[in-house]
């Protein structure tokens, strides 16, 4: 696989906290390639470094030291301002708490990641609307969070997670707070996100998630312990809609989200309808 394949390199990461005595590490010298279209999952003992690593990779931390690239961009030292932007534009996050705010309707949580890009309200709450749809939660639109089940805040929380197409996913036990078939449908949801060709790293306490995995990375105390790959590098899914540049008019763009998002294949919608029942 080429080069422009690789979205995330990690080298020599190392996250410390304190000093002497008190000196800890959450991540040791940890080294880490991801290509686009892996599906990895991230599995360890409480305390290994898991959320630590997925927060450094979703640019809300920094390691003390070591390089990282993403889609080849030096962004270990980059200003809090550009990796505000990064992260706008290329990473969506999902919780093990959902993360929603209580107070705002689930339409306005799912839009909010659009607020940097300087869309209009109305189109934003378009392309809301339009992903809360293909979690089959149209209805929902303007109920609180509080109003939903926790399977339905966490689809909703993964709407916002890919309203603005970021291309990676990173998820911090998604499933970790829901029944075994609300977990089922969240999994069907980020497998179908994976599908279409984007880069997922999830964290999860569950071995039966790891079927629906590429990868499977095993931390112990801030390091790798095993790292195996089930599907070749040959074999990730392709990106369905990679060329997505700045300049696009407004119409080709709800075009794009309709297609990545609001409309899988007839095959699929016959699936999803007959899962409905
Ligand atoms: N703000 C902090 N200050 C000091 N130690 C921290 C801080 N955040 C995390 N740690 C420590 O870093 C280690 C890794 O934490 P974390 O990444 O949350 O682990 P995991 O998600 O695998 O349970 C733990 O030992 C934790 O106590
Ligand atoms: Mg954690």
């Amino acid at each position: 696989m080429e080069e422009k394949n690789i979205v995330i390199e990690l080298k020599g990461l190392t996250k410390r906290y304190g000093y002497g005595d008190t000196e800890s590490f959450a991540l040791k010298d940890f080294d880490l390639t991801i290509k686009r279209g892996e599906f990895i999952m991230i599995m360890g003992p409480s305390g290994c470094g898991k959320t630590t690593l997925l927060n450094i990779i979703g640019l809300l931390d920094r390691a003390t030291e070591g390089e990282y690239y993403l889609n080849g961009e030096d962004v270990a030292g980059i200003s809090a301002r550009r990796s505000a932007k990064l992260r706008a534009k290329k990473i969506g996050f999902v919780f093990q708490n959902f993360n929603l705010i209580e107070d705002l309707p689930i339409l306005e949580n799912v839009a909010l990641p659009l607020v940097y890009t300087g869309m209009p309200k109305t189109a934003r709450l378009k392309d809301a609307s339009n992903a809360l749809s293909r979690f089959r939660l149209q209805e929902k639109e303007y109920y609180l969070p509080s109003q939903l089940s926790g399977g339905q805040q966490q689809r909703a929380a993964i709407a916002r997670a890919i309203v603005g197409k970021p291309e990676i996913i990173l998820a911090d036990e998604p499933t970790g707070n829901l029944d075994s078939r609300s977990s089922k449908l969240v999994m069907d949801e980020l497998k179908a996100i994976h599908s279409e060709g984007n880069t997922i790293i999830m964290v999860t306490h569950n071995p039966s998630l790891t079927v629906y995995a590429t990868r499977v990375i095993n931390m112990l105390d801030g390091a790798i312990d095993t790292d195996i790959k089930t599907v070749a590098d040959q074999n990730l899914p392709q990106p369905i809609d990679v060329k997505i540049k700045k300049k696009k008019s407004e119409k080709k763009e709800k075009e794009e989200v309709f297609i990545s998002f609001a409309k899988p294949s007839k095959k699929k919608r016959k699936k999803s309808k007959r899962r409905r029942k």
